[in-house]
């Protein structure tokens, strides 16, 4: 993987073109022409727009684990070359990033009018818990509005570009889009179809072992490797294991980082097996905790996790929790986000539901062996390679000793009840995908 390149440097006046990694040094200056002028002129535009760009994004970032379900916003004004204002999206139902940066250039005693916004997310245009970030552009009378995505939310998508410039005001599109799409990968997928979006994380050795063949497994990978799970979960809306999990190891499933947000806990539960003196029933009351069961469990039981602080979710009358029918409903509860961290078995279904967005596999430099140890997923599996579930956009990084493969889901279905080798079951509709369905304003 090639390291990101800073796409300028204005203090030696050499630029890389963003889309092309083009290296282009302003030396025409020695000999100049009207040509070099222009690409001089064209390539400082690009790495303005993208130095602006990259900043609103840095400032955007500021909001993760905060703003669930909304998306993670960051806003620049420049005037003149110089940085008036600066805001982004930082708690949910608060001020957007535009207004935060709007109220930013006032504070510094500046005048936002004629000035330029950077803003990463198409500005709304619809009352939601806050009035529509077009006004206060049209209001604060702004010239023009770069913007890196636009936003699918159907209350928006492109409107607000239109009414920007049914206002006269420039609107420049699609700086750094993949950047700023790639930020808001979460809230995309939620917006479009009601769900939330699955990260599947796990640890192995080497030889492909999640436990030993007696259970235990703790710990697999190193500090990093465990840091960096702990940076997603403060990321991430919630966070799920199936029962068997909590019976092996008796998690907390919380947040460890300094200034870190704890997820919601969701146990899939058919039965209501939890024990109550569990650590996750144990801190209830503190951190929300939702146990997923059928309809047929006991009401004592049900009753006794009540009063210590469990939401009970009734999914399905079968013998297991309905997993699609729980992540319809994680969705309406405005859950945009699911860690999905095992075992095994939940991993399986939920993946072969095609309910998995993400793959986050740490890999240790050890070996376990054991023909009972665990591995990540179980299930029935593909019976045949050429069926396997396939990353894309994958990344290979190092975190101490340890490996981080990442990559999305390729097209994320196969049900057990399938035949694997039907090559276009990957591309035809999942009839057990729980229905998109419109979804509600969540700005
Ligand atoms: N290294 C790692 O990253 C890692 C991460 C997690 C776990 N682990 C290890 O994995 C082991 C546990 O894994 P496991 O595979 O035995 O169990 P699991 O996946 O944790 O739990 C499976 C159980 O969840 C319940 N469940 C409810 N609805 C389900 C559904 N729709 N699909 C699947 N399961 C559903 C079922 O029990 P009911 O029918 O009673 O509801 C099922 O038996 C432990 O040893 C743990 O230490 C390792």
């Amino acid at each position: 993987m090639p390291a990101m390149q800073t796409p300028w440097n204005l203090d030696s006046g050499a630029f890389y073109i963003p889309s092309s990694s083009t290296f282009v040094y302003s030396v025409y200056a020695s000999s100049p022409n009207d040509f070099g002028l222009f690409l001089f002129d064209a390539y400082r535009s690009v790495a303005m727009e993208s130095k602006f760009m990259l900043r609103a994004l840095e400032l955007a970032k500021q909001g993760g684990g905060n703003v669930s379900p909304n998306p993670l916003v960051g806003a620049v004004i420049v005037k003149d070359g110089r940085i008036i204002g600066e805001g982004f999206h930082e708690t949910y139902g608060g001020l957007h990033a535009e207004r935060n940066a709007l109220l930013d250039c006032r504070t510094r005693g500046e005048s936002a009018a004629g000035a330029d916004i950077y803003v990463t997310l198409e500005p709304c245009c619809h009352h939601g818990k806050q009035p529509p970030c077009t006004d206060a552009l049209i209001e604060a009378g702004l010239r023009r509005v770069y913007v890196g995505s636009r936003d699918p939310n159907p209350l928006v998508s492109g409107k607000g570009i239109a009414i920007l410039r049914s206002h006269g005001i420039e609107v420049e599109e699609q700086i750094l889009r993949e950047a700023c799409d790639a930020m808001n990968v979460i809230f995309f997928h939620y917006i479009r179809t009601g769900l939330p979006f699955v990260l599947l994380k796990y640890a192995m050795s080497l030889d492909g072992k999640i436990a030993c063949s007696n259970g235990a497994s703790r710990w697999i990978t190193g500090e990093q490797a465990r840091r960096h799970v702990h940076e997603t979960r403060n990321r991430y809306a919630s966070i799920m294991v199936g029962i068997n999990t909590v019976l092996a190891d008796d998690p907390s499933l919380s947040c460890r980082i300094p200034g870190g947000r704890n997820p919601i806990r969701i146990v899939c539960d058919s039965g209501l097996r939890i024990p109550l003196h569990s650590a996750l029933v144990q801190s209830a009351s503190d951190i929300r905790t939702i146990i997923a069961c059928c309809e047929a469990h006991s009401a004592e039981k049900r009753s006794a996790l009540e009063q210590r602080g469990c939401e009970i979710l009734v999914c399905g009358k079968a013998a297991q929790v309905d997993l699609a029918e729980l992540f319809r409903r994680l969705g309406e509860k405005q859950i945009d986000s699911v860690l999905l961290e095992g075992g095994a078995t939940l991993a399986w279904s939920a993946l072969s539901l095609g309910l998995v967005n993400r793959v986050h596999a740490y890999i240790a430099p050890k070996l376990i062996g054991g023909v009972a140890a665990p591995s990540p997923l179980g299930g029935c599996g593909v019976k045949n390679p050429s069926d396997a579930f396939r990353l894309v956009k994958e990344k290979l990084s190092t975190l101490g000793s340890d490996l981080l493969l990442e990559g999305d889901l390729e097209v994320p279905f196969l049900s057990c009840g399938q035949d694997p080798t039907a090559s276009q079951s990957r591309t035809e509709s999942p009839s057990k995908r729980p229905a998109n369905h419109s979804r509600k304003e969540v700005i």
